[in-house]
């Protein structure tokens, strides 16, 4: 999809991720809700994209993943604000295994409330247009991660769920496609804080090691590349990944075709 004149939801947006995928997509013509939990944050972000691209291109909606009500109003200021919503970036999360029940609720439950969301605002099925969602996984969802296992399984779902609800069965009914990114360790608060968040203490050490094991941090600009493409050319059910400066699709073997 050529994001230009299009209208663009992110989750997360305050956070070191979502403010480079708000840029990217202001940037390739798009207008964004920003929605985050972080009121403070967000709308210092929005500050800040608005000295950046001009005013009447961003609104900020204050919106918790983990409650589908409160995210409903990030989906309504779309239509009331834009008239228009084309896609939904589900891109919050945290990797807190010291506290997992919060975080399968951010990272899985919130990652469900925006499909199901996006199927109610913009499935034909409803009146809507279709659309695109993109569902913000992580490498963890492609690698085992022992340090991070209860994170490492929330992107896991996040990639199985992209792949199933980007099957045709849903597509079709549904105009709606499904595509995931996974990015790299990312030079953000979450990717800095990783190892004060472990559950078990003797996974810290071996979690510092983890970052360079993959080739480093990435820049959130590098992975706002990552996510263009992923708009631009990622065919429904695709997951790909975004790390050491290579962007490229997953290649699943399946066991039934
Ligand atoms: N940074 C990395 O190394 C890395 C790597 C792979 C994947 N990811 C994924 O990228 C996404 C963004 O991460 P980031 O690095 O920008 O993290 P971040 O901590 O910089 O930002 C996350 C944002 O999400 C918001 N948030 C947290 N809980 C929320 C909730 N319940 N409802 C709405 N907003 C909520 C926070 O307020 C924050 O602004 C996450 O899904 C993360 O798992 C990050």
């Amino acid at each position: 999809m050529d994001p230009s004149g299009k209208v663009a939801l992110i989750t997360g947006a305050a956070g070191g991720l979502g403010r480079a995928f708000s840029r990217a997509l202001l940037n390739a013509g798009a207008k964004i809700v920003a929605s985050d939990a972080d009121e403070a944050a967000g709308k210092k972000a929005l500050e800040e994209l608005e000295k950046q691209f001009g005013k009447g291109k961003v609104v900020f909606v204050k919106a918790d993943v983990t409650n589908s009500s409160s995210l409903e109003e990030a989906f309504k200021a779309a239509k009331s604000t834009f008239n228009r919503l084309d896609i939904v970036i589900n891109n919050a999360g945290i990797m807190r295994d010291s506290v997992w029940e919060k975080e399968i609720d951010v990272n899985v439950k919130g990652v469900v409330h925006g499909i199901l969301l996006a199927y109610k605002y913009m499935g034909k099925q409803n009146g809507g247009a279709g659309g695109l969602v993109v569902n913000v996984s992580s490498v963890a969802g492609l690698d085992p991660v022992p340090q991070m296992a209860i994170y490492c399984g929330t992107k896991h779902a996040v990639c199985a769920m992209t792949r199933s609800y980007g099957d045709e069965l849903h597509v079709n009914e549904t105009g709606v496609r499904v595509v995931a990114l996974c990015p790299g360790p990312t030079d953000t608060p979450l990717g800095r804080d990783a190892v004060q968040h472990c559950l078990h203490d003797y996974a810290r050490q071996s979690m510092i090691d983890v970052t360079s094991s993959y080739g480093g941090l990435c820049t959130p600009d590098f992975i706002a590349e990552g996510l263009m493409t992923v708009i631009q050319e990622g065919k429904s059910g695709s997951v790909w990944v975004a790390n050491n400066k290579i962007i490229k699709e997953i290649v699943y073997q399946r066991l039934v075709q």
